[in-house]
């Protein structure tokens, strides 16, 4: 068996604006390339990155905080370098974290004779997300193992089902060159929910998993909206309302900050609408000289994967 693996472990989008922590999915094609390779003695080694200033502390990375998970539950005590190959900026909302969690253990799993199945893995790779949030949430690490839409049904135990994917949807993406981080981005919302916000959420995310299975994109789009983290967390987003009308305005069927921001994700029906929001969305932040990155994918059905 060889000792070394490389893996494509997708870019994701969390909360899917109505389902906080519950529901996501994964983008295709967009995301990174890792490799992780097994080492002569038990140490984890983070190898420096030419692009972006990740942790280089194996206890901060989640890369090897997500794979000492498995080990220990696999009993086995085995090192691993990781080197990353990053397209996404961390801390974009693009699940950059849990991609690197999700890749490592898929990767780990792969190089000790896969012990574990897909469901398992993403209650290790979890693990990275809490240490880098202070809350073990899925719904970046399911679409990220699983691909496609998931919804995490329940946390304890952990229970997450695959939905299904509209053959016609869409995202378009804007990334502002702000920082966003998520333990901010959770600590600021408050822990209390009126009924009748309560009502609307719940309702809502009824009627975006129904509209994923009937492929209605009229559906899909007003069931997106977030009753509930929106209205606290678009304040940390320069231009939020601005974006997010232009983009109805030139026809994606719903928009909303992807995972805990600053990107923020539109769906539309068909890649020729797709463009168009997207670029309406870079013309907002062009206007005012704020930086952003622009992305369009179809939702990506496929999780990690060998390369
Ligand atoms: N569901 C998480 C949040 C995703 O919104 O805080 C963070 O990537």
């Amino acid at each position: 068996m060889s000792n070394s693996i490389k893996v494509f472990s997708p870019s994701t989008v969390a909360n899917v604006g109505c389902g906080y922590d519950v529901l996501g999915f994964a983008l295709d094609g967009i995301g990174e390339e890792m490799i992780v390779t097994e080492l002569s003695d038990d140490k984890m080694v983070i190898i420096e990155n030419e692009k972006f200033d990740l942790p280089l502390n194996p206890d901060k990375n989640v890369a090897s905080v997500a794979a000492k998970a498995l080990l220990e539950a696999a009993g086995i005590k085995k090192g691993y370098s990781f080197a990353f190959n990053k397209t996404i900026h961390p801390g974009s909302g693009m699940g950059t974290s849990a991609s690197s969690s999700a890749g490592a253990v898929f990767a780990v799993n792969e190089l000790i004779g896969r012990p574990f199945n897909t469901h398992q893995l993403v209650e290790f790779a979890m693990e990275g997300e809490k240490m880098l949030s202070g809350k073990a949430h899925a719904d970046n690490v399911a679409p990220n193992l699983l691909g496609g839409f998931t919804l995490v049904r329940a946390y304890g135990p952990l229970d997450v089902l695959k939905l299904p994917t509209p053959e016609n949807l869409y995202v378009a993406i804007v990334h502002p060159q702000v920082v966003v981080k998520t333990s901010d981005a959770k600590r600021m919302l408050k822990q209390t929910v009126k009924l009748e916000k309560a009502v609307a959420q719940w309702g809502n995310v009824g009627g975006l998993v129904s509209g994923l299975y009937e492929s209605d994109y009229s559906l899909i789009g007003r069931s997106m909206e977030d009753h509930i983290v929106e209205p606290i967390r678009k304040l940390l987003i320069p231009l939020y309302d601005e974006v997010k009308a232009k983009a109805v305005e030139v026809g994606a069927i719903g928009c909303s900050i992807a995972g805990s921001g600053p990107s923020i994700f539109a769906f539309a029906e068909g890649k020729e609408t797709a463009e168009k929001v997207k670029a309406s969305m870079q013309e907002i932040y062009d206007e005012v000289g704020i930086l952003a990155y622009t992305y369009l994918s179809k939702i990506g059905t496929e999780g990690v994967r060998v390369l």
